[in-house]
């Protein structure tokens, strides 16, 4: 066993309502517990629940659940270790690098990874002001980046040459299957070992706490591909990063706003106009991902991306997934043949500023759109489509107030009868959402626990002290798996204090976290009185009694004379049970 003793240390010194309330401010006391809306969710009800007193978080409606580590892994997105040492300086708990001993060879992977692409990026942002790189540097003036933008994002240049990183870092210790595995290299035919980025100005991909997980690179002519991003890798999935977001943070926590737009260059360009919210998706579409990733810093975004058929398909796709994931998303046009970067260097702040002013809402955006492709009139066949591009973005607004408001604006703007919109909604109408499926390889085995035993073992769980209670009760007596996995655990760790045990728990037996979580947080009444649990005990014993008996009488045949005894003896005892039970005395 490693040893978790820091944190342990840190789970005791830190109240887990605290650490929740950082990330989520409104969390309303219930009892002993405390509520808010999901996090992980949408939901207009809320079904996530903190208990202080246990140390955890459960949500009744996704199922989401954990201790304050994975809370902070989950809200974050960071790794176990990351999350820990977050939690370490928040609980004053020194942190020390020995502590990667209690750490599992992925998270340990992880780190080493990130060592890999910090090294590199220091590599590449220094080679970018050598003499070998002048041209590139020449080629960023040319681009109008200021010197201060190319150090606020750690700008680089990878030489051109085949493998002048992979060597150079390996001259710091770092292996060559560690570089191909962070994506800074790769093995050609030959064998050899070649740089990933190579000719190309370096942008490094950070994560929310500034760690540098992956690289874009740009040529400096009009080769191909144009930009590279960094292969997947344990570290980096482009579907989760925007580019841009570390740096973005301070600004888009006071503002609560996010400006998303297209690309690398369109991001340095805004914070260099002092317009210091901008963050971009990598080139790939804007995800859910990317929509969950925002709604942790902010509710309110505005999109701002190319004007081109392109750019502006990719807009209300994104604009659909930002609705659908709760945040209100409005929609600049340029309207001229200027990307954003462009634009800010040509026209200045005050006019991009007005744009972002000026942006309209998804579906007025989409309206504007319809009518400057069809001139203004729209025919009956033209309404008819333009009807069902948009009944799509209104199925997706979750909003009833926005989506009688919309169906209102589509019917004035673009004249078809509300009832007629309506109509047609309804016939695309899904038949009910499905609830995304979550933790794979889970156990979620409440359905086949007997009611009562999940009772014992809820009880259990809130007042460990009970199993003194239940000194008879063995396997035998528990019919599901899931109920004599915690007996027995619950028994050997009675000593600890409850949330200690659940915390136990979760870690021996991680297939049922989710149930036992929920379990633990579950509304209860306040103090329990013994009495209740002694009685469920006599009742488990009871049933457990039941079950032989049935057994034995179906193998009446071939009973021998110990079984026969056997079945007398419980007989007579179950007798005398059930008129106990009836309160005969
Ligand atoms: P653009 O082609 O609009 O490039 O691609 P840009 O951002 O305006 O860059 P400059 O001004 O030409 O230097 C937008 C984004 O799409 C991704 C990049 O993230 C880029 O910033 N992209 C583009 C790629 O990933 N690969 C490519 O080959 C091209
Ligand atoms: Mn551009």
């Amino acid at each position: 066993m490693t040893s978790n003793s820091i944190i342990d240390s840190i789970r005791e010194r830190l109240d887990i309502a605290d650490i929740v309330r950082d990330y989520i401010p409104f969390l309303k006391k219930a009892g002993r517990n405390y509520t808010a809306l999901c996090p992980f969710h949408n939901e207009k009800t809320p079904s996530f629940s903190v208990s202080p007193e246990k140390k955890i978080f459960y949500c009744f409606g996704c199922g989401e659940h954990g201790d304050m580590f994975t809370f902070v892994m989950k809200i974050e997105g960071l790794t176990f270790i990351e999350a820990a040492q977050k939690l370490a300086q928040k609980a004053g708990v020194p942190w020390k690098d020995e502590n990667y001993a209690s750490v599992s060879a992925n998270e340990k992977e992880k780190i080493e990874l990130k060592k890999a692409l910090k090294a590199a990026s220091d590599f590449y942002s220094k080679f970018l002001f050598s003499s070998s790189a002048a041209h590139a540097l020449k080629y960023l003036e040319s681009r109008k980046i200021s010197r201060h933008s190319l150090e606020k994002f750690s700008i680089g240049f990878s030489p051109a040459q085949g493998s002048v990183l992979t060597e150079e870092l390996a001259k710091k210790g770092f292996l060559k299957e560690r570089l191909i595995k962070a994506g800074l290299a790769f093995i050609r035919e030959n064998g050899q070992a070649m740089d990933y980025f190579r000719g190309r100005i370096v942008f490094p991909i950070k994560n929310t706490l500034g760690d540098v997980i992956g690289l874009g690179g740009r040529v400096l002519d009009d080769s191909q591909p144009k930009y590279l991003n960094s292969p997947d890798t344990p570290l980096f999935s482009k579907r989760r990063v925007l580019y841009g977001l570390f740096e973005s943070l301070p600004a888009i926590r006071k503002e609560g706003k996010i400006l998303i737009l297209e690309g690398y260059m369109d991001v340095m360009a805004a914070h260099q106009h002092g317009i210091s919210n901008a963050a971009a998706p990598l080139g790939t579409a804007f995800s859910q991902e990317h929509a969950v990733l925002i709604k942790r810093y902010s509710k309110d975004a505005v999109l701002m991306f190319d004007p081109d058929e392109a750019g502006e398909t990719a807009a209300v796709k994104a604009g659909e997934i930002l609705i659908e994931s709760g945040i209100y998303p409005r929609l600049a046009c340029l309207e001229t043949n200027l990307d954003p970067d462009d634009f800010l260097q040509k026209r200045g702040k005050t006019e991009f500023e007005k744009l972002i002013a000026g942006a309209a809402d998804l579906m007025t955006f989409r309206i504007n759109l319809i009518l400057k492709k069809t001139g203004g009139k729209l025919s009956a066949r033209q309404k008819s489509l333009a009807a069902g591009f948009l009944i799509e973005t209104l199925l997706k607004q979750p909003n009833e107030v926005i989506k009688s408001e919309w169906v209102k604006m589509i019917s004035q703007r673009l004249g078809i009868e509300q009832e007629a919109i309506l109509l047609e909604m309804n016939k695309k109408r899904p038949g009910g959402q499905a609830v995304a499926p979550h933790g794979a390889g889970a156990v979620k085995p409440e359905d086949e626990i007997p009611a009562i035993e999940k009772g014992v073992i809820q009880l259990l769980l809130k007042n460990p002290k009970f199993i003194e209670c239940a000194q008879e009760l063995t396997d035998e007596d528990l019919q599901s798996e899931f109920s004599r996995k915690m007996f027995n655990a619950i028994r050997d760790f009675s000593n600890d204090s409850p949330d200690a045990i659940v915390a136990k728990l979760v870690r021996s037996y991680p297939q049922y976290s989710e149930s036992i979580l929920k379990l633990s947080i579950e509304a209860m009444e306040d103090d329990i009185h013994p009495g209740v649990f002694v009685k469920s005990v006599e009742m488990l014993k009871k049933f457990s009694k039941q079950r032989k008996l049935k057994e034995l009488k179906q193998n009446a045949q071939n009973m021998s004379p110990e079984k026969l005894e056997e079945f007398s003896k419980l007989a007579i005892e179950l007798k005398g049970k059930q008129a106990e039970d009836y309160g005969a005395d």
